[in-house]
């Protein structure tokens, strides 16, 4: 007999093929994320579990699950599942690092560019058959080329951030726990410096760090108070990362000259004022979100799923 999951929503047809051959599934849904409630209804007979970022797999979760063996998440980060309870419980749990990181480091620089140069306000204007002919004031951004670029995490995201700065000729400043080689300081022209001073000093600001308690509201209210009026602030990571009220308030007093976000607190919901504000792009969380990659996420987490399930050991083990 083949074990029983749960997919807790519709993931692309070439995984469920694979999948099709190992196991025995029950897809939660197709058309939207599944409440706790019914993932605690669902997973009660399931041995395996795929989850996406959205789903919270908490204590709770777990602890519905007696036959629960492995959890494979279809992300990166995995801050919506309970590790600490689920390696208590012997359940493994996986991620997909790797395939998304270029991905994510490209919606990144897209974010960075329209934020600078207005794009998304220029597209809609000219749609709106606004465009009355060139002139010298239309659109006025922030130039981008040259500018210091402070990047918050300096991890797999963060270094290919890095590296296409280079074609800027951005000057890097990151903050890390982890200090990078002199090799690799050299080679993405980056020195470290302490958050408040890389707040303070860059330009363009892009945070690509975990979601962990350390983490949680780094950039708080004071945080935000540092950065410079002239700054752009990008958030392709985690949401909670940012006191969202406090960045939607310095929005909308000019205290910083513009936002780029693909996260948010509380996710789907955004901060009101957030969505009035035209210093402020919006994005719906689609950092890794090109065929080729979400393909690549789905295949690993469905490999992991069938691995761990196998008793063999997965390849994306997290705990
Ligand atoms: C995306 O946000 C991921 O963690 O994979």
């Amino acid at each position: 007999m083949k074990p029983k999951v749960l997919i807790t929503r519709k993931i692309l047809p070439e995984a469920l093929d694979y999948l099709k051959e190992h196991i025995d599934y029950e897809i939660g849904s197709s058309e939207r994320a599944l409440t706790k409630e019914e993932i605690i209804e669902k997973i009660k007979d399931k041995e395996g579990l795929l989850s996406l970022l959205v789903d919270t797999i908490d204590k709770k979760v777990i602890d519905s699950a007696p036959s629960l063996r492995i959890i494979a998440n279809c992300a990166v980060g995995y801050n919506n599942i309970d590790i600490n309870h689920a390696q208590k419980k012997k359940i493994h749990v996986t991620n997909t690092p790797g395939v998304l990181t270029e991905t994510t480091a490209d919606l990144t620089w897209a974010l960075i560019l329209a934020v600078a140069r207005k794009i998304p306000q220029s597209d809609k204007f000219t749609k709106e058959k606004k465009y009355r002919g060139w002139e010298l004031e239309l659109f006025l951004g922030k130039e981008v080329t040259g500018k210091r670029l402070g990047i918050i995490g300096m991890g797999r995201i963060g270094k290919a951030v890095a590296s296409r700065a280079q074609a800027f000729r951005m000057e890097i400043v990151y903050f890390d726990p982890f200090r990078l080689s002199p090799a690799e300081e050299k080679k993405y022209n980056a020195s470290p410096l302490p958050l408040d001073e890389l707040l303070s000093s860059s330009e363009i600001i892009t945070i690509h760090a975990a979601l962990t308690p350390q983490t949680f509201h780094l950039i708080s209210k004071e945080k935000i108070e540092l950065i410079n009026k002239d700054a752009i602030l990008i958030n392709a990571a985690r949401g909670p990362i940012v006191d969202e009220k406090a960045l939607a308030e310095a929005l909308e007093r000019r205290q910083i000259w513009g936002a780029g976000l693909d996260v948010y607190e509380r996710e789907p919901d955004i901060e009101e004022k957030l969505l009035t504000l035209d210093n402020a792009i919006l994005l719906p969380h689609i950092g890794s979100a090109t065929y080729e990659t979400r393909l690549k996420m789905a295949m690993i987490a469905a490999r992991n799923l069938v691995q761990g399930l196998k008793g063999e050991r997965p390849d994306n083990l997290v705990v």
